[in-house]
């Protein structure tokens, strides 16, 4: 049996996750819309702690001002009523045909200057539902030809868009903070800042790059090739992991957004295992929302929608029980010890270490014995990975 959710555990979900009506290049809606109180009261009631959404997912571009309020009204009502949360929101600046050409980098100034001013408007209305994160992610901030882009001048215009927005957030004195989401193509056929390795560079970049982190995508880096797990740790590690977008990804192809776990689910197991005890002393190393970006498969009715948000709640909860137990397990810490995994927290120089003394040191170069490692010294990774395996497998 998968445990049951509870608000403390944070799951959140994008309006727009639960609300996909099936619409793919190929074919149109399978559903219905799904309207936002009820979908308050769903998650509500399946253990979720908060939903996310963008302007467009509450009220239709174009809506007018009183269409606009009349739906934040019924979204706050039905957020007072259930205890949900705001915990992110974002903007949509890729549907419309506006943003062709993407928003803050379009070609097109006028186009630019228009997408600030939407991108604020949805900034100030997060701060007033007590969001704590705003997500950027560029989808449409790209090119299909290289001529038709600078990207110089597109990173220029990017960082120009983030610095002022981050401006006036310090000036209102509002505790938001911005998490970029990378993503290597789709829709445009390449976006900038395809991976968190490129946008962690781009942050370094920026005015005031304590407020802006990442919103890391399963899905994202896998259709880049790279690891998941590994990525959100090097974003751990330069202390950017702000948010996180939890969904299945089969390899190198289209956006899945499958469920949580329904890719690659060692790596989901690696990830969670990170998340819940690769802190300092094993404890969390990420206290944020557990957020879920995935897509409930055309193929489903509502009951099908409901049955997928489920899904990635428990899986994540198993894959936790799995991960503690992993951690737990004797044979693992004695794995964990033989494959030297502890000693790389060990730094490599002596305190105080000097050329001079490591030049003095024989152990370190006319002593060392290098032969040894041929055909001995063997790590063990092995081993250790079928003990996760068989952790994962519950055959532990
Ligand atoms: C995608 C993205 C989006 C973003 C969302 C938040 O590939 O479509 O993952 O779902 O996460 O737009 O800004
Ligand atoms: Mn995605
Ligand atoms: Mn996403």
């Amino acid at each position: 049996m998968a445990p049951t959710p509870t608000r403390d555990d944070k799951f959140s979900f994008g309006l727009w996750t639960i609300g996909y009506n099936g619409t793919d290049p190929f074919g149109g809606p399978t559903r219905p819309p799904l309207d936002v109180v009820h979908a308050v009261e769903k998650l509500a009631e399946l253990g979720a702690y908060g939903l996310t959404f963008h302007d467009d997912d509450l009220f239709p571009f174009g809506s007018t001002d009183a269409e606009r309020q009349k739906q934040i009204d019924r979204l706050k009502k039905a957020l007072d009523d259930t205890g949900l949360i705001v915990p992110m929101v974002t903007t949509n600046t890729f549907s419309a045909p506006v943003f062709k050409d993407g928003g803050v980098t379009s070609n097109d100034r006028d186009v630019r200057r228009y997408t600030i001013r939407k991108i604020l408007r949805q900034l100030e209305l997060g701060v007033e539902l007590g969001a704590k994160t705003f997500v950027m992610w560029g989808g449409r901030e790209g090119a299909e030809y290289d001529s038709a882009k600078n990207i110089q001048a597109a990173l220029a215009r990017y960082k120009e868009a983030v610095d002022f927005l981050g401006d006036y957030v310090l000036s209102q004195g509002w505790d938001i903070r911005f998490a970029i989401e990378p993503k290597p193509n789709e829709p445009r056929g390449d976006i900038l800042l395809p991976t968190l390795g490129h946008a962690i560079a781009f942050i370094d970049s920026l005015e005031h790059p304590e407020l802006v982190g990442l919103n890391p995508e399963v899905g994202h880096e896998t259709m880049a090739g790279l690891n998941f797990t590994s990525g959100v740790a090097q974003a751990l590690y330069h202390g950017k992991l702000f948010h996180i977008d939890l969904n299945g990804q089969r390899s190198i192809k289209y956006d899945q957004d499958l469920a949580f776990g329904h890719g690659d689910l060692h790596n989901a197991f690696a990830l969670v295992d990170l998340l819940e005890h690769g802190g300092a002393n094993g404890g969390p190393a990420y206290d944020g929302p557990r957020h879920f970006d995935f897509k409930p498969s055309r193929t489903e009715d509502e009951n099908g929608v409901w049955e997928s948000a489920k899904a990635n709640m428990e899986t994540y909860l198993l894959l936790k029980e799995r991960a503690d137990a992993f951690r737990a397990d004797p044979e693992v810490q004695e794995a964990l010890e033989a494959a030297r995994v502890f000693e790389l927290e060990q730094p490599t120089l002596n305190e105080g270490e000097t050329i001079e003394s490591i030049k003095a040191d024989r152990s370190a170069w006319e002593d060392f014995n290098t032969d040894a490692y041929f055909g001995g010294k063997g790590f063990g990774f092995v081993r250790l990975q079928q003990l996760a395996t068989e952790h994962l497998l519950g055959a532990r």
